[in-house]
């Protein structure tokens, strides 16, 4: 099967389209993602504008009073989401990169949620246990082969009703593979699998970019 590309995934035409009549970025978040593309050689795990603009709408609908972000990177996810907290609301977010959590950093301190976003540097699946809040909003977007198991952590933290999105699920289009290879896109699809058979939750796939999956506490 040939590999896919997130801009494969999503007809480059209707990629453009579909930016072209949503909001532009703000001043911030341009800037996070013109310094990641310049910088960081691994610039393809940014959200980026739409998916970006999805997880701002997301928060402002929810307006969260905590949310958790499992995988910094440069820092633009999170500002997306910092958007919708309410006053005196907080997101918590965890970076494994020292380096990146330095330049999401530097981001966050000049963002006027400065004293809202919360960041910390070291492997999520030793922070997550040490973080007691309430979730209103999850967004796994970090190594693929631990999504069961911040899944599982997390979900007895998400408030009933509450919400997780996890990206990446379509893994570049490799788990459409009739035989899926690779120990990411396998990860990936035992955790599909997985959220697919729970009764405990209601959920859906977002085929925006990478695909995210929806899940809502029930
Ligand atoms: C896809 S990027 C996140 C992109 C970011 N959410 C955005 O949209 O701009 C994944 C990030 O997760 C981090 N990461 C990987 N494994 C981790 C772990 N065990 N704990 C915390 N962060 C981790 C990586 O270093 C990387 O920066």
């Amino acid at each position: 099967m040939p590999k896919f590309s997130f801009v494969d995934l999503i007809h480059p035409l209707v990629q453009k389209y579909a930016e072209s009549f949503s909001s532009p970025e703000d001043e911030l978040l341009r800037e996070v993602n013109v310094y990641t593309a310049q910088h960081h050689p691994e610039f393809h795990m940014l959200s980026g504008h739409l998916q970006g603009k999805l997880l701002e709408m997301i928060s402002q609908m929810i307006q969260p009073e905590r949310i958790l972000e499992i995988g910094t990177f440069t820092g633009y996810s999170a500002l997306c989401l910092a958007k919708g907290l309410k006053p005196g609301g907080k997101l918590h977010t965890i970076e494994l990169r020292e380096k990146d959590a330095a330049i999401a950093k530097g981001f966050f301190n000049r963002s006027s949620f400065s004293g809202q976003i919360i960041l910390h540097t070291g492997n999520a699946l030793n922070i997550l246990p040490e973080l007691r809040e309430t979730w209103d909003l999850v967004f796994v977007d970090a190594d693929k082969v631990s999504y069961i198991e911040y899944f599982k952590l997390v979900l007895p933290q998400v408030r009933q009703n509450g919400f997780i999105l996890a990206d990446n699920i379509f893994f570049h289009g490799e788990v459409l593979a009739s035989e899926v290879k690779g120990k990411n896109a396998k990860s990936i699809k035992e955790f599909n699998e997985f959220i697919r058979e729970r009764r405990d939750i209601d959920k859906m796939i977002i085929t925006l970019r990478d695909g995210l999956y929806l899940v809502r506490k029930l």
